[in-house]
């Protein structure tokens, strides 16, 4: 965000609030979300014949666009999208860990001029908020990856892609304007691997976020029971030539989620793997799933140049902690020696503040961008990270932080 853009921001969070008044120019007006209208209020969960409760007429705030998306969504999408693994217990303490912290304000700062910028890995972001990475989005929009691509342009924010896409990383970057990241499912054939890192570094990927929390698959009960399967047609191109899958991504052949799954994970994923992958990879090499303290030690010493406190959105090992809860012991460990960031549970601007407060250097949301996208296409997600991005201003003025710099523990109470 530059000088200019950053003032009319400032100045429309305090005068305003509509969404309008801090949308990036190239987002909407109050009540469509560009060329892709809200659904009307008649456009009830209940006529589309789900048990969700009665959408709001227009999302003003990310859980808002739930029902909607869930109205919209098929049953198979809306599952797998929103479940967890096991008992969802994690996925949950994700929320609730973030509702239970305090903020502590400060008063008569002045907070007319706001700096939301952070710089990660060479490259300025405009907000501390960027899109992770999830598999499969044609489930959710026929446009897939490419029109969450156009959202994260429209709303100035970068995304990662994940190897798991339904649209070629070719094919997204060709959509990007801004720098991009890639998403690194590492397979057991080093070859195959090698090959799609080169793919994405040639298709203009600033770093490489290899998935560290998913060697196998967790218990994703929710899936098993619809048989969770990619619906015909839709195939997974990163993947195209990788001999491992065979049959099962060209399309005429349905696999369920789990064959997928057991032919595209490395259970032998180990620190060799990290070894191997920084001996040739061009750009920032990011561990995506780390908790314990220990393992981030490890991954300082490795050389990696930054770390991602995650749980997969709990969606892989139930009764792991909240990830705001495993954040500042994170931070504490890698001791601002590299970037970390954090995902999982983050819906509202005081979640992206106490992120930032107990030691992220940015944040990323999973799921509300999925039910974005669902909701409206690229509008859709423009409109989820307009409404963040507006929240974290706000969050910003009324705690009197005017830059991100100044967002620190004393933000948190007690
Ligand atoms: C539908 C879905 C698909 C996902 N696919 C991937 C993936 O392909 N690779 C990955 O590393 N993480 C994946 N994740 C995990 C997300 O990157 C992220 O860690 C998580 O969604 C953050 O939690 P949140 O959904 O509460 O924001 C996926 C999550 C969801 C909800």
């Amino acid at each position: 965000m530059t000088m200019t853009r950053r003032d009319a921001l400032a100045g429309s969070l305090l005068a305003a609030t509509a969404l309008v008044g801090v949308a990036p120019a190239s987002a909407a007006a109050a009540n469509s979300v560009g060329s892709e209208t809200l659904p009307p209020p008649t456009h009830t969960a209940a006529e589309a014949g789900t048990a969700s409760p009665t959408p709001a007429a227009e999302p003003v705030c990310l859980t808002d666009f739930e029902p909607l998306a869930q109205a919209k969504m098929s049953h198979l999408a809306w599952e797998y999208v929103n479940s967890a693994a096991a008992d969802e217990n994690t996925v949950r303490w994700n929320r609730e860990a973030y509702q239970k912290i305090r903020i502590k304000p400060r008063i008569l700062v002045g907070v007319d001029q706001l700096d939301t910028r952070v710089t990660l890995f060479g490259h300025e972001h405009a907000f501390p908020i960027l899109l992770a990475p999830t598999a499969e989005q044609e489930l959710t929009h026929p446009e897939g990856e490419l029109a969450t691509a156009r959202g994260a342009n429209a709303a100035e924010t970068s995304f990662v892609l994940s190897s798991f896409s339904t649209k070629s990383i070719e094919d997204v970057a060709a959509v990007a304007k801004l720098p991009f990241w890639f998403q690194l499912y590492a397979q057991s054939d080093h070859e195959f691997t090698r090959h799609l890192v080169e793919r994405a570094q040639a298709a203009g990927a600033k770093a490489l976020c290899l998935t560290v929390d998913t060697p196998v698959a967790g218990a994703r009960n929710r899936e098993e029971r619809i048989h969770f399967a990619l619906p015909p047609g839709l195939t997974l191109p990163n993947l195209s030539g990788y001999k491992a899958l065979g049959a099962d991504n060209s399309g005429a052949h349905r696999p369920t989620g789990r064959d997928i799954f057991s032919k595209t994970l490395d259970a032998a994923l180990s620190w060799k793997d990290v070894e191997w992958l920084r001996s040739f990879a061009k750009i920032p090499l990011l561990l995506k799933g780390v908790l314990n303290p220990d393992d981030a030690e490890r991954a300082v010493q490795a050389g990696v140049a930054g770390l991602i406190v995650s749980n997969h959105g709990g969606r892989n090992l139930d009764t792991v902690p909240a990830t705001i809860d495993a954040l500042p012991l994170v931070a504490e460990r890698v001791a601002g020696r590299i970037p970390v960031l954090c995902d999982g549970g983050i819906r509202r601007g005081t979640d992206v503040l106490k992120a930032l407060a107990l030691g992220a250097n940015a944040v990323l949301i999973g799921r509300p961008y999925v039910y974005g996208l669902a909701v409206g296409g690229e509008a859709g997600v423009a409109k989820v990270l307009t409404i963040l991005q507006r929240e974290f201003q706000q969050a910003m003025a009324l705690t009197g932080r005017t830059k991100v710099s100044e967002i620190d523990k004393s933000v948190i109470w007690g």
